[in-house]
Parts: structure tokens; sequence; C-alpha cells
């Protein structure tokens, strides 16, 4: 098959990318792709260059804001008027704002009160698992992979986990647009939902204004932005918090899911995570690298340049694939080979690179590390429950994850 016969919006392609990814390395190592109507960067080297340059390269608008269905533009636009604007905070912004904000954020997300945090998270995915465990199985993704995340997320800042549901719908409604994938209704209801989600917060924020509360919310709010005397306005605690809850949420679920597939497809290794601690963080990153959640990451270009060679000019879109990057042999030996072994794991490009690495990369690491801990240590082993419909892959050609994936444990 050629490049041209493949599409991001088949089902088969999402699910598989791999073979047209290994094409676009060897053939278009810069491929302008009508249908994303942008440029994808398939190789792991021209990838980091990209992300590095944030100068050229600009996140503002990038990964957010975009209308896919055209007939939905005025009511989706009538939607955001009555809602707050959405302002630029780290995913979706640059330097010179992006320095001030990763600041408040990082000694808010600081190592040793994600570690310090270990015990809740273990307390969560206990409570979590217990049903699955009595019942010997179930829908691993809405019962397990979904709200642990969220509740982790809500849990710091002081959302009641009552409302996990109601903050996977917002999430949901978040990534949705991200992937490209949806109708105009959905499209619709998506913004309608976002306005939902910031009165939630609206309402929150008013709340711990009145009465301080001991949680992350509440930091957030009073926290200073670094250099400038003031602290954060409705619009960027809106934009903060929407952050937290989609770069936490999502990217986390998909990878608890993915890897319990690797687990389940490659028994010898699930048997040699038991008890062995390193090993199992090992697995995680190869998890990570073979099958990364956001397989790409948008970009729009502010001035001509060029990439690897070839002219890009500047309004273009360019979408980085990071999961194409994992996969590059020129950095990962046997690239296609799931190996928890090889040396250079850490090079995998899953949380990004540069100014906007990850934030969450520890929490969700420890986060992964308690699900499969407390799993393998409770269960002989895990099953695809075929009876019940096995896994089906979310539809989408920015992430990697499952809608629905049902197992069966044996304890
Ligand atoms: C397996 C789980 C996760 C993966 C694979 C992941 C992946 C990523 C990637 C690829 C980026 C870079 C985005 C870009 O350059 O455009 C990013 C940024 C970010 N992530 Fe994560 N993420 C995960 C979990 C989390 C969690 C749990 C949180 C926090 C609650 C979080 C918070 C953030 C934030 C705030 C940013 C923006 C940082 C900045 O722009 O300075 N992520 N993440």
């Amino acid at each position: 098959m050629s490049i041209e016969d493949y599409s991001f919006f088949d089902p088969k392609v999402q699910r598989e990318p791999f073979d047209l990814y290994a094409l676009l390395r060897a053939e278009r190592p810069v491929w302008w792709s009508d249908e994303l109507s942008c440029f994808v960067v398939p190789k792991h080297k021209l990838i980091r260059d990209v992300l590095e340059d944030y100068e050229t390269f600009s996140s503002i608008d990038a990964n957010s804001g975009m209308i896919i269905n055209e007939s939905a533009a005025g009511r989706i636009r009538e939607l955001r008027a009555q809602g707050c604007p959405q302002v630029p905070y780290l995913a979706t912004n640059d330097p010179p704002t992006h320095g001030p904000y990763r600041k408040l954020t990082a000694e808010l997300f600081s190592r040793d009160r994600i570690n310090a945090m270990q015990p809740d998270v273990e307390r969560i995915v206990a409570m979590l698992l217990k049903p699955m465990l009595e019942r010997g199985g179930g829908e691993f993704m809405s019962e397990f992979a979904e709200p642990l995340p969220l509740a982790v997320i809500a849990n710091l800042l002081g959302v009641p986990l009552e409302l996990v549901p109601e903050n996977k719908k917002w999430t949901n409604a978040y990534v949705e647009p991200l992937g490209r994938m949806l109708s105009p209704e959905r499209e619709i209801e998506c913004a309608a939902l976002t306005l939902e989600y910031q009165r939630y917060f609206i309402g929150e924020i008013e709340k711990r204004r009145s009465e301080p509360q001991d949680d992350l919310l509440t930091q957030l709010i009073n926290a200073e932005v670094p250099g400038e005397g003031r602290t954060m306005d409705v619009p960027e605690l809106l934009a903060a918090i929407q952050q937290f809850l989609v770069a936490g949420g999502e990217t986390a679920t998909y990878t608890i899911g993915n890897g319990l597939l690797l687990l389940i497809q490659n028994p010898s290794i699930a048997q040699q995570v038991r008890g062995d601690d390193k090993k199992l963080r090992n697995v995680i990153e190869e998890v990570l690298r073979t099958r990364s959640p956001s397989q790409g990451l948008y970009r729009i270009v502010k001035q001509d340049t060029e990439i690897g060679g070839v002219p890009i000019p500047k309004g273009s879109v360019v979408n980085v694939r990071i999961g194409a990057g994992n996969r590059d042999e020129g950095v990962f030996d046997h690239a296609e080979r799931f190996d928890p072994e090889r040396k250079n794991l850490s090079k995998h490009l899953a949380f990004g690179v540069g100014l906007h690495f990850c934030m969450g990369a520890q929490l969700s690491r420890n986060e992964i590390f308690a699900a499969y801990r407390t799993l393998f240590d409770q269960v002989k082993a895990v099953r695809l429950d075929e009876a019940r419909g096995g896994y089906a892959y979310f539809e989408s050609t920015f992430f990697m994850g499952f809608r629905h994936f049902h197992v069966l444990f044996d304890r």
C-alpha cells in the first residue's frame, strides 16, 4: 500500500497506524495531509526539533478552540459567548506568559507533594477495583481506568468524588473535538457541556473565595502569578482546572487500558512484573512508548520556516506524530517489539518535549503503577472477556485508547 491509500479517519488505521508511520518515516518525513489539513511529522528527531522551537511553532490555538463542523459553528459561537473566554494556559500557551504559569503550577505539583499523595492514590485504586474483583471482572474502562485519574485529580482539587462522572463528561467534551470525529450535533453538545463545566467551577471558585479549603483549588485561587504581583482571574483559573482534568484524566485513562491489553498479550511479562517494582515501572514506560495515548500534538507556524529541509509557510498547522516518533528505528532497535528491558526507554516522547513537558508525568506514573501493582497482587491472570465484546477503540485521530474493554480476572 502507498501512503495515499491510508486515512487517519479509518478506525483500522487509528488502531494500528504503525505501517503508515513506517512508510511516512521512510518516504515522507514531512507529509502534507489533505484530510487533516496539516503537515504530519513522524520522525523522532524532527518531532523534537519542532517541539523545542517554540518560537516558530506555537501552542496557542493549536490544541483547542477549533470548530470541526462548519454547520455547527453559529450555535457553538453562541454557546461560547455565554461563558468565559478560553484563555491560553500552559499546554495552549507560549512564552512569555507560559513561564509564570508553569512556575506557579510547578510549586503545586512538586515531586514531594505528588509522592505524598501516593497513599490516597492507592486508596482510590483499591476502592475502584474492589467491585470488579468481587465480580471476577467487568468493563475495565468505565469501572476503573476512567474514574481513577479523575478521582485522583478531583481529590487533589477538592472536588467531591461523586462528581467524577460529570468530570468525565466535561473532559470528553474537550477532547472529542481534538479527535475530529464528531457530528455537528455532538460538537454543539460538547460546547454546551463546556459551558456547564465553567458554571460549576465558577461556583466552586466563589465558594472558596468566601470560605477557603485545604485543597489545590484554594491554593490555585490564592497563588500569586510569579513576577506579576496578582492572582489568577476566573478565565485563567477555569483554563488551569480544565487542563488538569483533561491532561490528567484522558491520557492516563488510555494508558492504563493500553497497558493492560499489552500485559494480557504478553503473559510472561505480566508474570515477571509481580513483586518486581522496577520491572513494572519499565513496563509502564514501554506501554507509553509503543501505544502513546496522545498520538500527535498540534502546533501553529508563526513564521515561514522549514522542517527537515521542507519549506513550511507561516500559518500552517503541524501535527508532530509522537506515536510514530516512538517507533522510529533510528532511535529504538526493533521498535515494534514490546521490550521493557530496552536501554533507552526514557527517550520516548509520550510526555512531550522541552517547554511543555508534561507536568503530570510523575503523578500519572504513580497512578498507573498503583493500578497494576494492586491488580497483579490480587489476580493470577487477566483475560479478555470476548463474550461481552472484548475491547473497542475510541475513534480519534489524536488519542489512542479504548472506549470499552471487558475483562475477566482469575484469582
Ligand atoms: C499517561 C499520562 C499522561 C500523558 C501521556 C501526558 C502527556 C502529555 C503531553 C504529550 C504533554 C505535552 C503537550 C504539548 O507539548 O502540547 C503534556 C503536557 C501537560 N500535562 Fe500531561 N500527560 C499525562 C498525564 C498528566 C497528568 C496526570 C497531569 C496533571 C494532572 C498532566 C498535566 C499536564 C499539563 C499541565 C501539561 C502542560 C504543561 C505545559 O504546557 O507546560 N498530564 N502531557
